[in-house]
């Protein structure tokens, strides 16, 4: 089956801002004598992501129309569906550099020059409307609160050509060979004969739980795409190269190779519940899939978000409008009585059946170098993260 049946990309164009090498160098020329502007870790996330079509149809970082009409009402200025506003935020200083029809360098914060952006407007950065309509709360306990209170009070908006979006990290943060983007996924599953294709976000190694879901979706779909995010996270989430050497870990051992494709999504979390949920899917549907699994909480922190807002999310649009088909899992668990992975769905018992265990549990025996019960997680992916978690350099004081 070719991959003209895929599911089309969010806007109906696959968006690429990736310039080839000759112009590369041309930029680059150009770039020496224009402004600069340092990105955040998030805000070089967030290029990556434009460059590579997994924005679509965002060009580049939006301007004043788009960010009030996501934040009110989760949609561009024209009505299509988007829910986080893309932004470049710059403070006052930056912004004196800067000036409406020129351009602008962009770099990494370890002085690599990513980009270009043509500004097509600078404007004050409403935090006041972002924070409360994206994340539901104004807590600066939130993470995703506290970086946008920590960010620029100048937003600068337009199209950016993008000369590189992997500058020299560290060989293990890199992930080369499963950096497929949009286009390259797509390209896989048209390979593979899939036309139907569950992808599943995770920020977390997988779980029991969570390899439950992906299988249920695998029975229904042609594959399934583990698609873990390792973009920016916060502190005290599990780094992404620890996470992938789970992930390998446990499809050797535990997945159909030729029903799976392992590939990393380079965004960064915002930990916006809801909103994030619908983001993640309209991510994933440019990358060809045509279901997207949110589970119990998903993208949540703390407890801002209830356990299915981030599903209910869903019914305020028509199908057709977000493209890409939510499947929505119930909370899931080992049920000692059925001995088997359960929802409250699917299995009559209480929770006294249940192998559940919290994360600050689960962190407390990886730390003591025990392995959780093997109804929670599998050994294999235990060893590694008792590995990590018994190397880790203690916290002085
Ligand atoms: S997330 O930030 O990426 O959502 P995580 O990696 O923990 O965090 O979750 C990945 C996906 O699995 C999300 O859709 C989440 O809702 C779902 N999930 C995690 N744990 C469970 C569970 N026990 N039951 C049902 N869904 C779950």
């Amino acid at each position: 089956m070719s991959s003209r049946s895929l599911i089309p990309p969010h806007g109906g164009t696959l968006v690429s801002r990736l310039v080839d090498p000759a112009k590369a160098k041309s930029l680059a020329t150009e770039a020496a004598g224009l402004p600069s502007v340092t990105l955040s870790t998030t805000e070089a996330c967030d290029l990556e992501m434009i460059a590579i079509g997994a924005f679509s149809p965002l060009t580049g970082f939006v301007g004043k129309a788009d960010f009030e009409s996501i934040c009110r009402d989760i949609r561009l200025a024209d009505g299509t569906v988007w829910p986080i506003p893309i932004t470049l935020a710059v403070d006052e200083s930056v912004k004196a550099s800067l000036e409406v029809g020129g351009r602008a360098a962009l770099y990494h914060s370890d002085g690599t020059l990513l980009a270009v952006i043509a500004i097509e407007e600078i404007y004050p950065h409403d935090r006041a409307l972002e924070i409360p309509n994206v994340y539901g709360t104004e807590d600066s306990a939130h993470p995703g609160v506290q970086a946008v209170l920590d960010s620029g009070e100048w937003l600068v908006a337009g199209p950016i050509d993008v000369m590189t979006v992997t500058p020299e990290r560290e060989p293990g943060e890199q992930f080369t060979e499963y950096r497929l983007p949009p286009a390259a996924t797509r390209k896989a599953f048209g390979e593979r004969g899939w036309t139907t294709i569950a992808a599943f976000q995770t920020r977390n190694p997988i779980h029991r739980a969570h390899e439950y879901l992906t299988k249920c979706a695998q029975e229904i779909c042609d594959g399934v795409l583990i698609h873990p995010l390792v973009g920016a996270t916060k502190p005290g989430d599990i780094p992404a190269d620890v996470r992938m050497a789970c992930y390998e870990a446990l499809l050797e051992k535990y997945y159909v190779a030729d029903r799976t494709l392992l590939s990393v999504m380079p965004g960064a979390m915002r930990y916006a519940g809801p909103r994030e949920a619908i983001l993640h899917s309209l991510i994933r549907k440019n990358y060809g899939c045509s279901h997207f699994i949110v589970g119990r909480d998903h993208a949540g922190v703390g407890d801002y978000y209830g356990t299915y807002d981030a599903q209910n999310i869903f019914d305020r649009f028509s199908p057709e409008e977000i493209g890409i088909t939510p499947l929505k899992f119930e909370h899931a668990a080992w049920c000692n009585a059925c001995e088997g992975m359960t929802s409250s769905k699917s299995c009559p018992h209480g929770p006294q059946e249940k192998v559940f265990l919290s994360g600050t549990k689960v962190r407390e025996m990886l730390k003591a170098g025990q392995r959780p019960p093997q109804e929670f997680s599998r050994p294999e992916v235990a060893d590694i993260l008792i590995a990590w978690a018994t190397a880790e350099v203690p916290v002085a004081g």
